[in-house]
């Protein structure tokens, strides 16, 4: 077993709709699930043959209940990921490896008030959230943004949970955001999860009608698109050189290489992946690093950025 990691059995799959599947998990050796938060989220060790698929969900339950952990997952077209994997080939009994919850999005217990915003699955944090809310009595307020064709799969999801006010929206327009946005009582935090667009613009609008950075939070998981033009990774502790092709992502081909490399979201938000680059220009695709570190091409977000040169020597 890998170190802090935990042997999960599947007890229930419930198909949502067409491309959402729950997954609800319990230890396998029995007992209580490990300790997690609003916002946490777990890291999946997926063995589809010679491939290891290493994906994090939100986890979806309140986390006082340690009887289990749920996640949803969204079966992405043409995907040959992990998604896919546990929407096709996992079922009730199987046992699957995990790493302990951990949590890159957390409540701001000092708020006032909580706002958020999400788009399709990226509800998924702010049910953990909503459930913690609904069981201490704090006030919330949730805007979701989705296709109209699963509005009554988000609605029932968010159903169970009082004291707050539900908002979804379906018309395919942000309208109703500005509002949200500006009838909002000093200390409320923001926090947004979604498609890169709908979070760009929430916080764009937040910052342009005056909210403060330290009230803003967003959280982004596997959302950038891994391919590009293929080139040589050249490991330089190990002299390993590693291909790149067109279809896959830096950190899954150092992976499939047989080379352990630091990650946790694998979408280029929490800063876990990064290493320094000894030679070559890096082709930046995350949200961590700052406008001057990527100017300095010094550093590389392995799981989600690529090569701008033939070949990328890495500190590795
Ligand atoms: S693993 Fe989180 S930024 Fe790369």
């Amino acid at each position: 077993m890998m170190a802090q990691t935990i042997a999960l059995r599947v007890a229930a799959v419930t198909p949502l709709s067409p491309t959402l599947k729950a997954f609800t998990f319990v230890p396998a050796a029995g007992g209580l699930v490990p300790p997690s938060g609003p916002g946490a989220h777990l890291r999946l060790f997926l063995r589809d043959g010679a491939k290891l698929h290493k994906n994090a969900y939100s986890l979806i339950a309140n986390p006082a209940d340690r009887s289990h952990l749920s996640i949803i997952v969204r079966r992405v077209a043409a995907s040959k990921g992990g998604s896919a994997f546990l929407h096709e080939q996992v079922g009730e009994g199987d046992v699957i490896e995990a790493g302990l919850p951990a949590n890159l999005f957390p409540v701001t217990r000092t708020a006032r008030r909580h706002l958020m915003v999400s788009g399709g699955i990226g509800v998924t944090p702010f049910l953990a959230y909503i459930a913690a809310f609904a069981a201490e009595g704090t006030p919330w307020q949730l805007h979701h943004f989705c296709r109209p064709d699963e509005r009554e799969v988000f609605a029932a999801l968010l159903a169970p949970y009082a004291g707050g006010s539900l908002h979804i929206h379906c018309d395919g327009t942000l309208d109703g955001l500005d509002a949200a946005l500006r009838r909002q009582p000093l200390g409320t935090h923001l926090y947004t999860c979604g498609p890169e667009s709908l979070m760009g613009a929430v916080l764009g609008q937040a910052q342009a009608l005056g909210w403060p950075k330290v009230r803003l939070h967003s959280e982004s998981f596997g959302g950038a698109v891994a391919g590009g033009e293929p080139f040589i990774a050249v490991l330089k502790r190990s002299g390993i050189e590693v291909a790149v092709d067109a279809e896959t992502g830096l950190l899954d081909a150092i992976e499939a290489a047989g080379v352990e490399a630091p990650c946790l979201c694998r979408g280029g938000a929490c800063g876990q992946c990064l290493i320094e680059v000894a030679d070559g220009v890096p082709e930046h695709r995350d949200h961590f690093l700052d406008a001057e570190e990527r100017a300095s091409n010094r550093f590389i977000m392995t799981c989600v950025s690529r090569s701008r040169t033939p070949r990328l020597v890495l500190d590795l």
